[in-house]
């Protein structure tokens, strides 16, 4: 197979990720993007998908929970394919390319690989991954855990939204039927997976480089917890008898904080994002509080090392402020190591393609910290504006898409060949 630099239509992509980005549920307009999972929306979107792909010529396969396969069958279809790809729903108001890039920048390298005249032995697939972001569930990267097998049918089927209804139920409202237990992959069912991401951090824009090639992603863990406080009326309770379940939210906030700033690793991040306060009312003294947190690092002993003093930390005010603390652990999951094989495979296409990268970590989670655990696996990274994501001004110019594109579509071809 010949490694000709391929003609990427950058303007086609660009065109698609704006369309994909119109289909959102956020007030604002795009760039601004909202798509949550198993909503209309996510429907709406993963049928504009269905289209590009079939007007490709691709087959499509959706699997129970949503997980969607679209297949150029190789010249020797019984081999294990070659798989790329990642998520299109988005965080409430984030932007046009976190994950987008890496679904219709897989269909555009299979385009352009098909134009090319290139013939693989190897069926290539791009996926797009069922709920990569924890948004409505708590958990993320739902489509590719149950793929890899790294969470039970069961345990997943019983997880809750916000509304007090179960996964299960909620993808069944979404039409997506079939046992969940037909989900999980065999270990040879991919050759390899390589997952087309913008960086999501500030390091390849600071060099000056087109392409990140990633050796490890992060180890991330989410929790939840409740804070049950006494409420009462804002002016009768005076302030020595009072059990303020925010104001205990509070202080715990600023212990993670510190806790994860005097932590021995640079890379251990600790995020609190979302705080319910009940009753929610000017005049109301908070009786409950629930909180999110998200802790990462490279190094997962220290993550749990970590994990484990804020436990401590945050009963010790429990306890001092005389209100009840209730915990959670959603998941706390390792880190993933990329395939020697993809790494090499990657670097050859940027050698080729004349493009300057590094290797370096990938801070963020995505579907392919799952799927290494079911094949040899990789990512490619893009440059984005400052570093910027999970926000609407989230931004990669329309080369470094290209770039990423042409990358993708030539570790394609070497990995089917
Ligand atoms: C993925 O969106 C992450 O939070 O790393
Ligand atoms: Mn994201
Ligand atoms: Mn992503």
């Amino acid at each position: 197979m010949s490694l000709d630099p391929p003609p990427v239509n950058v303007e086609r992509v660009v065109n698609e990720l704006e369309q994909l980005a119109a289909i959102s549920d956020c007030p604002e307009p795009p760039p601004a993007v909202t798509r949550v999972v198993f909503t209309e929306t996510d429907l709406r979107a993963r049928a504009f998908l269905r289209g590009l792909y079939e007007q490709a010529g691709l087959t499509v396969r959706v699997d129970p929970i949503g997980n969607t396969f679209a297949r150029w069958e190789g010249s020797e279809p019984v081999l294990p394919a070659v798989g790329s790809g990642s998520h299109t729903d988005a965080i409430p108001h984030s932007g046009i390319y976190d994950g987008t890039v890496g679904v219709l920048g897989a269909l555009e390298a299979i385009r352009v690989l098909k134009q090319a005249g290139c013939r693989p032995r190897r069926s290539i697939e791009v996926v797009m991954f069922t709920s990569e972001e924890p948004t409505r569930f708590g958990m993320g990267c739902t489509g590719s855990r149950l793929m890899s097998g790294a969470i039970t049918p069961d345990a997943l089927a019983d997880m809750r939204d916000s509304d007090g209804d179960t996964y299960d139920t909620v993808r069944q409202q979404a039409g997506f039927s079939g046992s969940l237990a037909d989900v999980a992959l065999p270990g040879d069912y991919y050759h390899a997976f390589v997952e087309l991401h913008i960086e999501q951090g500030p390091e390849l824009e600071a060099a000056s480089l087109d392409i990140g090639v990633v050796t490890a992603i992060a180890a991330p863990a989410a929790f939840e917890f409740a804070i049950i406080g006494e409420g009462g009326h804002a002016g009768a309770v005076l302030m020595p008898s009072r059990r303020d379940a925010l104001n205990a939210a509070a202080e715990m906030t600023l212990a993670i904080e510190r806790l994860a700033k005097e932590s021995r690793s640079p890379d251990l991040v600790a995020t609190v994002g979302r705080l319910d306060v009940h009753p929610g009312a000017v005049n109301s003294i908070p009786s409950r509080v629930a909180f999110s947190l998200d802790i990462r690092d490279i190094d997962g002993q220290n993550r749990d090392a970590v994990a484990a003093e804020i436990q401590e930390a945050l009963a010790a005010i429990a306890d001092r402020r005389g209100v009840q603390l209730e915990s959670r652990e959603l998941n706390a999951d390792p880190p993933a190591q990329a395939a020697d094989s993809l790494i090499a495979a990657a670097e050859s296409a940027v050698a080729v393609l004349g493009l300057k990268h590094q290797r370096m970590i990938s801070r963020a989670y995505h579907d392919s910290l799952f799927m290494a655990r079911i094949a040899p696996t990789g990512m490619i990274f893009i440059p984005c504006r400052g570093g910027v994501s999970h926000r609407p001004d989230e931004f990669s110019t329309p080369e470094q898409i290209s770039a990423g594109v042409q990358t993708l579509a030539l570790t394609l071809a070497q990995l089917a060949e």
